[in-house]
């Protein structure tokens, strides 16, 4: 018994990543995606405040990059919905245009043995983002807990064609932010297929009780420029009830 657990233990240890797509969330990536919020870091799967992740974090990668051009998707793959606990997704960042930087930056991550070299990403020539970061803001629905998972893309090789894929699939017709945003799909339609080099995600959590804002006003998820308003993450048709519901906090 006390044998199989520590191997068990062993085994663990050694899969141990910092950083990687959740379980079942397409395109994967097992290469460590570094995102870091001021301070706080934000790997594989750790629970993070939502005070924490109001701005935009940095992100980098412990190997250097060889490409000229990247983007970062942030995507929220756990949006309620009114038939739970189905659930959604919603696109919350597509910043194109990053640059890997060539020297590397040593950051200390809590847990760590030894800091860490990390080559962030820079927006060196000022691109604007496609979707501007919203920060995460689960409401008090089913789930509680959200996965914000992040992708990095390698675009050098995109073609305009390609490019203008991308923000039609960030910017719905007519408005809106971009739920049910399915990268697979998208990153196909824009030929960047096979082209995601690293992942990541984080947990964010409502501390609940489920429906503790039922009776207030409703979510703003069709503002798109960079602040969410009331409830945050819940798709449209999910507040449809209940006239005034109130804000989320
Ligand atoms: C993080 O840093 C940015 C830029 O310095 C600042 O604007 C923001 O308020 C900080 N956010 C938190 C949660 O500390
Ligand atoms: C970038 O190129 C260097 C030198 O050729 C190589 O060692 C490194 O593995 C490459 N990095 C990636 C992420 O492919
Ligand atoms: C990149 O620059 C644009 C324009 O200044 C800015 O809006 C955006 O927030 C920047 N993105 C990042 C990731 O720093
Ligand atoms: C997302 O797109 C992929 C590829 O086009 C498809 O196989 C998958 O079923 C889609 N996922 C959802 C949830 O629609
Ligand atoms: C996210 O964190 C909450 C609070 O710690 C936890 O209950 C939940 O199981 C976590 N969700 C995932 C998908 O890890
Ligand atoms: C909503 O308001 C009603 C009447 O004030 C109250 O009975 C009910 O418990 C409230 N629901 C929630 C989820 O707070
Ligand atoms: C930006 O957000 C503010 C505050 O919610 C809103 O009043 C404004 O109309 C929004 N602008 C655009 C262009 O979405």
């Amino acid at each position: 018994m006390i044998f199989s657990k520590s191997l068990a233990v062993l085994a663990t240890a050694a899969s141990l990543s910092l950083a990687a797509t959740p379980d079942g969330f397409e395109p994967a990536s097992e290469v460590d995606l570094i995102v870091i919020y001021n301070s706080t870091t934000a790997l594989n799967g750790a629970v993070v405040p939502r005070t924490a992740t109001t701005s935009q974090p940095r992100i980098g990668t412990t190997s250097r990059l060889n490409g000229t051009s990247y983007a970062i998707l942030m995507i929220d793959i756990d949006i309620p919905t009114n038939t739970p606990p189905a659930t959604n997704t919603l696109l919350h960042w597509l910043q194109t245009g990053l640059t890997p930087s060539r020297t590397s930056t040593t950051i200390t991550i809590p847990g760590a043995s030894s800091p860490l070299s990390i080559f962030l990403l820079q927006n060196g020539s000022s691109t604007t983002p496609i979707t501007p970061y919203f920060g995460p803001n689960p409401p008090a629905r089913i789930p509680l807990s959200h996965r914000y998972t992040q992708i990095l893309v390698d675009t050098s090789a995109a073609t305009a064609q390609g490019m203008r894929a991308l923000e039609q699939a960030a910017r719905p017709a007519g408005g809106g932010v971009a739920i049910g945003f399915n990268a697979s799909a998208v990153l196909s339609q824009a030929g960047l297929s096979g082209k995601v080099v690293a992942g990541n995600f984080f947990n964010v959590t409502n501390p609940g009780p489920v429906g503790a804002a039922a009776n207030g006003t409703n979510t703003n998820v069709n503002n798109r420029n960079g602040t969410v308003n009331g409830g945050g993450d819940e798709t449209s048709t999910g507040c449809k009830q209940g006239s005034e519901q109130s804000k989320v906090k």
